[in-house]
C-alpha cells in the first residue's frame, strides 16, 4: 500500500532542478538573433500531431514563405528538421554523389565545413581560393572550373566568420553551369537579412538556418532545390549515406503525399512560420533595406569609436559586422565585460581570425536602432575599462 505523504515527498535520488530562468540578453552575436514576441507566443501554442490536417496546412504556409524569402518558385522549398548544418548536410549530402567532384571556397569557417561534409558524402574536394576576409573572385573559380571539372561548386554567400559578403553570384553560377555543375549556396547568414535572388541568380541549391536574419530560435532549416537539382537526387545511382536527411524519402512527407517520414519539430515550424509572416509583413525588399541601413549606423558608429571593419566597404556584410580588435586590446575581456555588465552578447573570431576580430550580428529583430545604441555605448565602455 503506497503512503501518501511519499507520493508528494521528492525522491531522494530525484535531481533539484530550479524553475528556469535565462537571463534577458540582447543578442548581437553571429546568431540566434533577438527573437519577436509573436513568434515566442507561437511556441507556446498547443501542439498538434505532425500529420494533423491543420498541421499539414500550415506545412503548406510554411513552404509558400520560405520560397517568398528565397525569392523562388521552387516547389522542393522545405524546413529540414534540424540546425543549418542539417540543411547544409542535406544538400550536399544529397547532390554530391561518391565519386563526384565538388569544389568549395577556402576563404572562411564555412567553406571548410562543406568540405568536410562533401567528403563524408563520397565526393572528391577540389578548392578554389581567397584569402580569409576576402570574397572568391570569378576568374579563379573559372580557373578552378577549367582545372578540375566539378560536378558540384559550393560558395558561402554570407560568410560569418569574416563577415564578407560575396559579390558576383549571377556571374559565380552562370561559370558553374556552363560547365554543367550544380550550384549550392550557404545563405544562413543571408537569408531574410541581405538581397538573394534564388531563381534570378540561378542558384540551383540554397541552404539556410533560421536563427539569424529571420530571428526564429533554431530547429528547423530553410532549403530550397530547383528540379535541376531535385532530378540529379531522384536520380542518384547510390542512396544517400544519410537516412534521415536522404531528400528522396523527405519528399514523401514535404511533397504531395505527406506521408510519415519522421516526427517534424512542430514546435519549431510554428515558430518558422511566425518568423516568415514577419518576414512578408514586413516585405523582403524592405528588410533588406532595414539591414543595410540599421548595420550602416552600426558601422559608421564602430568606427566612430576608432574601430576597423575587417572587410572592405564594398563586401561589408550588414548582417555580421567583423570588427578588428585593436593592438593591446584583450578581446575575450570586452565579450565578459558585455555579458556582465550590460547582458549584451557579441562573439570572438572563428577558426584562422580567433583573437583578431569580434563579430557583431544586425540580424532580423536585432536590426534596430535601439540594440545599435546599445552595443556602440556598451562597447565604448568595455574599451575605456581598458584604457582605449
Ligand atoms: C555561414 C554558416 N553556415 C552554416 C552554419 C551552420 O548552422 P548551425 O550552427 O545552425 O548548424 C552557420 C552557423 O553559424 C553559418 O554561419
Amino acid at each position: 500500500m503506497s503512503d501518501a505523504s511519499a507520493l508528494t515527498k521528492r525522491e531522494d535520488d530525484a535531481p533539484d532542478v530550479g524553475e528556469l530562468t535565462p537571463p534577458d540578453r540582447t543578442l548581437m552575436g553571429p546568431g540566434p538573433s533577438d527573437v519577436h514576441p509573436r513568434v515566442l507566443k507561437a511556441m507556446s501554442t498547443p501542439l498538434v500531431g505532425h500529420l494533423d490536417p491543420s498541421f499539414v496546412e500550415i506545412m503548406d504556409e510554411v513552404q509558400e514563405l520560405l520560397r517568398y524569402t528565397f525569392r523562388t518558385d521552387n516547389k522542393w522549398t522545405i524546413p529540414v528538421s534540424g540546425t543549418g548544418s542539417a540543411s547544409m548536410e542535406a544538400a550536399i549530402g544529397n547532390l554530391v554523389e561518391p565519386g563526384d567532384t565538388m569544389l568549395v571556397p577556402t576563404n572562411g569557417y564555412f567553406g571548410g565545413r562543406m568540405k568536410s561534409m562533401a567528403e563524408r558524402a563520397g565526393g572528391e574536394v577540389v578548392e578554389v581560393t581567397a584569402p580569409w576576409g576576402e570574397p572568391l573572385d570569378p576568374v579563379d573559380v573559372e580557373r578552378a572550373f577549367d582545372e578540375h571539372q566539378p560536378d558540384v561548386f559550393g560558395f558561402v554567400h554570407a560568410e560569418t566568420s569574416t563577415g564578407v559578403l560575396q559579390p558576383n553570384v549571377p556571374e559565380l553560377t552562370e561559370i558553374a553551369h556552363d560547365h554543367d555543375a550544380l550550384v549550392i549556396a550557404d545563405t544562413v547568414t543571408s537569408l531574410g537579412g541581405v538581397e538573394l535572388r534564388v531563381d534570378e541568380w540561378g542558384i540551383d541549391a540554397a541552404y539556410s538556418g533560421p536563427q539569424k536574419c529571420l530571428s526564429c530560435p533554431p530547429g528547423a532549416s530553410p532549403l530550397t532545390l530547383n528540379d535541376r537539382a531535385m532530378d540529379k537526387v531522384l536520380d542518384r545511382d547510390e542512396r544517400p549515406r544519410s537516412w534521415y536527411l536522404d531528400l528522396s524519402l523527405l519528399e514523401g512527407y514535404w511533397g504531395d503525399d505527406r506521408a510519415y517520414h519522421h516526427t517534424a519539430p512542430i514546435t519549431n515550424v510554428y515558430a518558422l512560420r511566425e518568423a516568415l509572416r514577419l518576414v512578408a509583413e514586413e516585405g523582403i525588399e524592405a528588410r533588406w533595406a532595414r539591414h543595410r541601413e540599421v548595420a550602416g549606423d552600426l558601422k559608421a558608429g564602430l568606427q566612430d569609436l576608432g574601430l576597423e571593419m575587417n572587410a572592405p566597404d564594398e563586401y561589408w556584410l550588414p548582417s555580421l559586422n567583423a570588427v578588428r580588435v585593436p593592438d593591446g586590446i584583450d578581446d575575450g575581456a570586452v565579450i565578459d565585460h558585455l555579458l556582465a555588465e550590460y547582458d549584451l552578447e557579441i562573439a570572438s573570431g572563428l577558426g584562422d581570425l580567433e583573437g583578431d576580430i569580434w563579430r557583431i550580428g544586425c540580424m532580423g529583430r536585432s536590426a534596430r536602432p535601439k540594440n545599435v545604441e546599445y552595443v556602440l555605448a556598451a562597447l565604448e565602455d568595455a574599451l575605456a575599462e581598458q584604457g582605449f
